[in-house]
């Protein structure tokens, strides 16, 4: 990181003379690329700091998921497509003397505020490696819903990283702080790229997928949620000693299916080697996917380690029907409609 930036740091009295602050153009605050700093910067002019910094995060599916062998560190090797889709969690962060948490909204309840949040830990990390005092006050609003195989988790954790990076001018580039959320868990570096893209090693190495279009998925939502690890100990318990051998062959006819936006090669491409897994600890599951392929769902398949269903259709009129069709049936606590790919966490106004 470039420490000669760290005069930008937290600065307790600078309430007003920081807003508008024009740095140098040798040394500008760095923000992620998003579409309202490219029009600021298209337009010749550094954008404005303030002592409020609001950030969207997605959710993500997995598209094709498969899970390798349990490596010593405990984690599975895996091969995975990701998907960004429009489902947001906002993560608003204003300066403060020390720093402190609150959550609101879906599961807010049932998530910690503490040093247990990897939201929290994304922050404290970011100020470790910047050398900066970890003084902010972080707001989550959940519209992910918890523990549902969409990395709600691990998206606050990469909003954090956005939110705090540009409170405190701490200018880290996008692919430090790539790096820093490789560290916080598997599917946070996918939450700040977002978009589409190829997971390897345990799911952080990320390569960039093409995509022509947009894709529309009706998601499922439970009443309960499962949690990732324990989906990992059943698989491997399912599969005793026999460790299966990974390859990029497998995700090649899904990446080919969301480069020609080829829905119907897609819907046939989708695998995930958690939904076994998911279905023996949530057999309910089963009617879900069950009654969205009857209803006329093109794929249904659960999300990550569940219990989120997801279903693929062709259009978004498909998709809003398909939900109002899902949920009259019963079989979820509520459904929504979806598209992406969409970018990963950046700041908004
Ligand atoms: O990386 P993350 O913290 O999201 O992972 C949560 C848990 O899921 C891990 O502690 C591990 O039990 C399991 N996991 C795994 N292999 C992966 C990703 C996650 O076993 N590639």
């Amino acid at each position: 990181m470039d420490t000669s930036r760290r005069r930008h740091r937290v600065d307790h009295g600078r309430a007003t003379d920081a807003v508008g602050r024009n740095p140098s153009p040798g040394n500008p605050i760095s923000l992620p690329a998003g579409d309202a700093e490219g029009e600021i910067r298209g337009a010749g002019r550094w954008p404005l700091v303030s002592d409020m910094v609001r950030v969207r995060v997605p959710a993500k599916v997995n598209l094709h998921l498969r899970v390798g062998a349990r490596r010593r560190d405990g984690f599975h090797d895996l091969v995975t497509v990701y998907l960004a889709v429009d489902l947001f969690d906002e993560l608003i962060a204003l300066a403060a003397d020390d720093f402190a948490m609150s959550i609101e909204g879906e599961g807010a309840g049932s998530l910690p505020a503490d040093p247990n949040n990897l939201a929290w830990q994304a922050a404290s990390l970011l100020a470790t490696h910047a050398g900066v005092p970890p003084a902010a006050r972080l707001t989550i609003r959940k519209g992910i819903p918890v523990a549902g195989g969409l990395a709600g988790g691990s998206a606050d954790a990469a909003a954090a990283l956005v939110a705090c990076a540009e409170l405190w001018r701490i200018g880290a580039s996008r692919s430090e702080l790539a790096a820093i959320a490789a560290q916080l868990g598997s599917d946070v570096p996918f939450a700040l790229t977002g978009g589409c893209a190829v997971g390897t090693g345990r799911g952080e190495l990320l390569s960039p997928a093409m995509t022509s279009g947009e894709f529309h998925l009706v998601l499922a939502f439970a009443d309960h949620g499962i949690a990732t690890p324990e989906a990992y100990r059943i698989l491997d318990r399912m599969r005793g000693d026999i460790a299966p051998t990974l390859d990029l062959n497998g995700s090649r006819v899904v990446l080919d299916a969301l480069r020609h936006n080829d829905v119907p090669q897609l819907a046939a491409a989708l695998v995930n080697d958690l939904q076994r897994p998911a279905l023996s600890l949530s057999p309910g599951l089963q009617r879900t996917l069950s009654a969205g392929r009857e209803l006329g769902a093109l794929a249904a398949m659960v999300s990550g380690s569940g219990p989120t269903c997801l279903f693929l259709v062709d259009s978004a009129a498909g998709a809003t029907r398909l939900a109002a069709a899902l949920a009259a049936e019963g079989v979820c606590r509520r459904t929504r409609v979806v598209k992406g790919p969409v970018p990963g966490a950046r700041l908004v106004r």
